[in-house]
């Protein structure tokens, strides 16, 4: 098995990844799917380095649906949520992939787009309010 474990697809080239594995190549494999696509990745990974192994994004924006990677990699900047196929949302860099996990890179694919769009709309809510909140805590 390569190090770097390539997606099922053997037409998906190596350069789409945004990580390339470069140590602790003998933990043991396991399998899930990103968008129904059956992929790899090892025991161990978090789903951010399992997805970012595989391709250049975890998912689209819900607002602008400009590709989304990560940016901190340690659970602070929000940038890396992922949702599985039932509409679950996992912050990517603070999850572990595991054996036959299946998530989607966009909101359309979820099952449950009822329930999403409402999460959304409360996110959206929530970011609202936050963006009127000033620094020292009072409200514009
Ligand atoms: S990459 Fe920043 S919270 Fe996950």
């Amino acid at each position: 098995m390569p190090s770097n474990l390539p997606s099922s697809e053997p037409a998906a080239p190596m350069r789409d990844a945004q990580f390339v594995r470069v140590a602790e190549t003998q933990r043991e494999p396991l399998s899930f799917f990103i968008d129904g696509r059956e992929v790899f990745a090892l025991q161990g990974d978090t789903l951010l380095t399992a997805v970012l192994m595989q391709q250049r994004r975890v998912r689209e924006s819900e607002f602008s649906g400009a590709p989304r990677a990560g940016f901190c990699l340690i659970g602070a900047c929000q940038d890396c949520w992922m949702r599985t196929e039932a509409g679950m949302r996992l912050r990517a860099c603070s999850t572990l992939v595991t054996e036959g996990m299946r998530v989607v890179t966009r909101l359309a694919d979820v099952a449950s787009a009822a329930d999403v769009a409402s999460d959304v709309a409360s996110v959206a809510t929530v970011a609202s309010a936050a963006a009127a909140t000033t620094t020292n805590g009072d409200t514009q």
